[in-house]
């Protein structure tokens, strides 16, 4: 990041270190009834002169007060990085880096924050965050940072990645930040396992508002949060999603239809350990753009849909430790970039030809499935049992549709989907 750095005149510098001085001294210059303050006064008063507050741009003095009151308000700090926030060059305390902000290209300011794995302890980041105008970028995984969501960052103009990943918040979802048009990275998630997430819910069957999966986001993690909500359908969304992180969280309902029209983009989609029910929407298919999917250990439940064999660029699919059956279809196993497919613990009772070449290369596990002359399949009771239950997908007629023009497949196929 640039810093710029220029000279200011004398004149200007002394008003700004007496301003500055006075902003953080404010009664002491009252104290004497309008009397000039007295050399010993001054002496007391202020720093000794190689402190002197000489700063590189209005705008740094500005926050000066700001961050120093933040740094009061910090009650551990185990890396002794606040040592280095002392002085007049904001720019160069750790965690803090200055770029020209937009509506001034002559003027320093400090424009992004990386308190990443710092451990900082803090009761609030409100009267911080939300007093920095120009931060663009707030990256503080892994800190101690409690007390509300600082909702009022909603009027940052510039803010458009926020990383509070791993922290202590609490609180409702801060439904503030859906007015924020230039967010495009958003990562509240927590690290699984440890009693705590990162904005603890005092409602959580109402914690994330629908609104959040139409807004313009390149990326959105939420795992490891305890979060209680169906998963929206927004019919009528157009977001831009490319990573989607929703893992570990208590998030129900069926994977809506309308998610490839919502999130087209989507190339990382991380649903796993929820609690997501219902068949395998056809449109997932239509995720042209996804890479990894993974939905492992929630109550899915139908075969795979043959639109799956449409997602060419698709590498890692996991649908462990779900209720999914029937056989595992052809179209899915030609995809030409598949690294890691799981299937175990499912009800499958086949796999096409193809798929037995991916299994034989290690490509694919179907451990704990039902299907004959594989090893480590589930007891044969456990399979007529599952089988002898009634099912039910809804749109049955899509299961054997395929989007997309498959070249290496026969002819039959592309019937069926032309159907
Ligand atoms: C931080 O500062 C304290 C006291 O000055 C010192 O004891 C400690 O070793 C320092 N820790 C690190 C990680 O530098
Ligand atoms: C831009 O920033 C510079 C440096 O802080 C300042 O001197 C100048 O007045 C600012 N210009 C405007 C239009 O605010
Ligand atoms: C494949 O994916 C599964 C589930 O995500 C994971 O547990 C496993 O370690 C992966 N295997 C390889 C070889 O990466």
């Amino acid at each position: 990041m640039r810093v710029k750095t220029f000279t200011i005149p004398l004149q200007t510098s002394i008003i700004l270190f007496i301003t500055t001085i006075l902003l953080l001294f404010p009664t002491h210059h009252q104290a004497k009834n309008n009397l000039p303050i007295s050399a010993t006064d001054a002496a007391a008063i202020l720093p000794p002169l190689q402190d002197l507050l000489l700063f590189a741009d209005q705008r740094l003095a500005a926050i000066y007060p700001v961050i120093q009151r933040f740094k009061n308000t910090i009650t551990s700090d185990p890396f002794n990085v606040t040592a280095t926030w002392t002085g007049s060059n904001i720019c160069r305390y750790k965690g803090f880096f200055c770029d020209t902000p937009p509506d001034n290209r002559s003027a320093t300011t400090v424009a992004s924050i990386d308190f990443n794995g710092f451990h900082l302890s803090s009761p609030t980041l409100v009267g911080f965050l939300d007093e920095l105008p120009d931060l663009a970028l707030f990256h503080a995984n892994s800190n101690y940072f409690s007390g509300a969501f600082p909702s009022s960052i909603a009027a940052l103009p510039y803010l458009y990645e926020l990383d509070l990943s791993n922290n202590r918040l609490s609180g409702p979802f801060p439904t503030a930040i859906l007015a924020m048009d230039g967010l495009s990275f958003l990562d509240i998630r927590s690290v699984p396992d440890q009693g705590c997430y990162s904005l603890k819910q005092q409602h959580p069957w109402s914690a994330v508002p629908p609104e959040l999966f139409a807004m313009d986001l390149d990326l959105l993690f939420l795992n490891n949060n305890n979060f209680m909500t169906r998963l929206p359908d927004n019919a009528d969304a157009d977001a831009h999603v490319a990573y989607l992180n929703l893992a570990n969280n208590k998030f129900f309902g069926p994977i809506p239809r309308s998610i490839a029209k919502a999130l087209s983009g989507l190339s990382e989609i991380l649903l796993l350990n929820n609690l997501l029910s219902g068949c395998l929407p056809y449109e997932l298919g239509l995720l042209k753009d996804a890479v990894v999917f993974d939905a492992g250990g929630n109550d899915l439940t139908g075969p795979l849909p043959f639109s799956l064999g449409c997602l060419e660029k698709l590498e890692v699919l996991n649908l462990a430790g779900n209720k999914l059956y029937g056989q595992v279809p052809e179209p899915l196993c030609l995809l030409g970039n598949l690294r890691n497919v799981s299937l175990s613990g499912n009800y499958f009772m086949g796999a096409a030809p193809a798929c037995m070449r991916l299994i034989a290369a290690g490509v694919m596990d179907v451990r704990g499935n039902c299907i004959p002359g594989q090893p480590l399949q589930r007891p044969v009771a456990d399979c007529a049992a599952f089988m002898a239950r009634p099912k039910y997908c809804p749109y049955s007629d899509t299961y054997s549709k395929i989007p997309c023009w498959i070249p290496q497949f026969g002819p039959s196929i592309r019937g069926v989907a032309k159907r």
